[in-house]
């Protein structure tokens, strides 16, 4: 990567101010002030600017237990607080959520830097499937259970839609309650598709993306790293 890249990389600089601290000789290379911005950097070079080490961010892969009343926007807004001001992290800017959830939602989210990665995450046509632990307002008979499940699994038209829903599928866990499934993403699609139904959900939670699990060592509002295996995954 040549010298101006690596610190725009590393630090808020443009390449235009990266080029003046070149300049001015404020960067080493392995303790050597280089003023060259085309010069390029192997990894096991040390860069210095002003003295202190600097280091490029990277692509970075995260998961959140998003909280209620939060927004997965990348700022935040008089009512509400968005879950990218949640975190204290470098460059918080450069990170985008890879499928959101409603203000109201609750749950599993990924963060990310990696626009290649969030698309196979969101694209219907990856077939990356999401669980929702859904509470609806109203019980649901056993005979309206199965016509349920029949409707889910072989699609229909959400008012305003001119697309019909990919299969999904959905199990009663009480009268009130269900796990559903989906690989799409379309605006408040699991509450319309219980509102067709002249039902209302009342809670939503997101459970798993895919593979990628929403861990119980994450208390609403934590994050962590995902790990290779998660990352890899999506992929998969
Ligand atoms: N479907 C919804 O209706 N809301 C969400 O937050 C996620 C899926």
């Amino acid at each position: 990567m040549r010298l101006d890249k690596y610190i725009c990389e590393s630090t808020d600089s443009t390449r235009q101010e990266a080029k003046g601290l070149i300049k001015a000789g404020l960067i080493t290379i392995d303790g050597v002030v280089c003023k060259k911005a085309a010069v390029h950097v192997a990894p096991e070079q040390q860069i210095a600017l002003d003295g202190e080490r600097i280091e490029p961010v990277g692509l970075r892969y995260i998961m959140m237990n998003k909280p209620v009343d939060t927004l997965c926007t990348t700022s935040d807004t008089e009512l509400y607080q968005s879950v990218i001001s949640l975190m204290l992290i470098d460059k918080p800017e450069r990170l985008h959520i890879a499928g959101r959830l409603d203000v109201d939602s609750t749950g599993l989210i990924l963060i990310t830097d990696d626009g290649l990665w969030s698309h196979k995450v969101t694209s219907p046509r990856r077939g990356c499937f999401k669980t929702y632990l859904v509470e609806l307002l109203n019980p649901v008979s056993n005979t309206e259970q199965t016509k349920l499940i029949q409707a889910f699994a072989d699609g229909f038209y959400l008012s305003g839609d001119d697309k019909k829903t990919l299969p999904a599928e959905i199990e009663f866990t009480a009268p009130n309650q269900a796990r559903v499934k989906i690989c799409e993403g379309r605006f408040h699609q699991v509450k319309r598709m219980f509102l067709a139904f002249d039902n209302q959900v009342t809670r939503l939670h997101r459970q798993q993306i895919g593979e990628i699990v929403l861990g119980t060592d994450l208390a609403a509002g934590e994050w962590r790293y995902l790990n290779a295996a998660e990352i890899n995954s999506i992929d998969a």
